[in-house]
């Protein structure tokens, strides 16, 4: 199966983050959990040059705990400050402001030696579209903070939630753009729903992802439809339309429907918690 991507869609946006990004002193890279590489886009390394970094794992409740911790491992020996949140329930975003401070901690020192007392760190959430961007932003701003409101000059149009004395986080998140050169993460990243559904066939889709799951977690489909834990495919998606009622008008089974309800059951994480992609792969 071959994607197309068209960086045009994303150059407003990747624009519009360069000037936020300038205002910025840390930047928080949400990633999905599932697929924390693949979701992960590696031009942002350029653009936020000098800059503190830090990843959250998100919709860590969707992800095989073992490969999220294999995960976040990964990012700490490269440097990053690493944490995980599920930002829908609100698990663990509390705790992503002792992540900031930390992360923090040397650019406040810098300027605490150089008299500069009351300048706030400032914070933005960057990411693909679909990662959690904008219920993150909500969680956290609920758990935290107020807002602050307009700085004309400075800061102009922009909403900063002041977290705690020292931090703020814009309130506006920076989109950023999908990188798939590579089949494979063009592919995973189709499977968790974050590439428009008119860019790949479903069937297709829905054949590549049980094959995955019969690698990988060879329970995970028989034991949620409750059928038999055969391993080809196309039989499994029949037996789901079967399962399903996914029938056409004269009877015959609806294997377009059925993939699409297989898929939408997987995103949904109805399938158990299971991760796309493993460190040493
Ligand atoms: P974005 O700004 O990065 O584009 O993402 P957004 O916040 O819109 O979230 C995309 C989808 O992911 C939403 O689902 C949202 O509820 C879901 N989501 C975000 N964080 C988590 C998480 O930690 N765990 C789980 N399981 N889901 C999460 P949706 O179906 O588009 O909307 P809704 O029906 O859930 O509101």
């Amino acid at each position: 199966m071959q994607f197309q991507w068209y960086p045009g869609h994303m150059t407003k946006a990747k624009r519009a983050m360069q000037e936020d990004l300038k205002l910025i002193d840390v930047i928080i890279e949400l990633v999905d959990a599932r697929v924390p590489f693949s979701s992960k886009n590696p031009d942002i390394d350029q653009l936020a040059n000098g800059k503190s970094r830090i990843i959250i794992l998100n919709k860590y409740d969707l992800a095989d705990a073992e490969c999220t911790s294999s995960w976040m491992k990964y990012y700490e020996e490269k440097g990053y400050f690493v944490t995980k949140v599920n930002a829908k329930s609100g698990a663990g975003v509390k705790a992503v402001n002792d992540v900031i401070q930390k992360a923090c901690q040397e650019k406040i020192e810098r300027d605490r030696k150089r008299g500069i007392l009351n300048r706030p760190i400032r914070a933005m959430i960057v990411g693909i579209p679909n990662v959690g961007k904008s219920t993150f932003i909500n969680s956290f701003a609920k758990k935290a903070c107020t807002k602050t409101g307009n700085k004309p000059g400075v800061t102009k149009g922009k909403q900063w939630i002041r977290l705690n004395k020292n931090v703020e986080l814009l309130d506006t998140p920076g989109i950023l753009w999908p990188k798939f050169e590579d089949q494979a993460i063009g592919l995973r990243l189709a499977f968790i729903g974050s590439i428009k559904d008119e860019l790949y066939n479903i069937y297709e889709l829905s054949i590549l992802l049980l094959e995955y799951l019969n690698e990988h977690y060879p329970d995970s489909v028989s034991s949620f439809y409750q059928i038999t834990s055969e391993q080809v495919p196309s039989s499994q998606l029949e037996a789901i339309a079967k399962r399903r009622g996914c029938v056409k008008s004269g009877g015959m089974l609806d294997v377009d429907k059925a993939a699409k309800c297989f898929v939408d059951d997987f995103r949904a994480g109805k399938l158990g918690a299971i991760s796309l992609e493993q460190v040493n792969q």
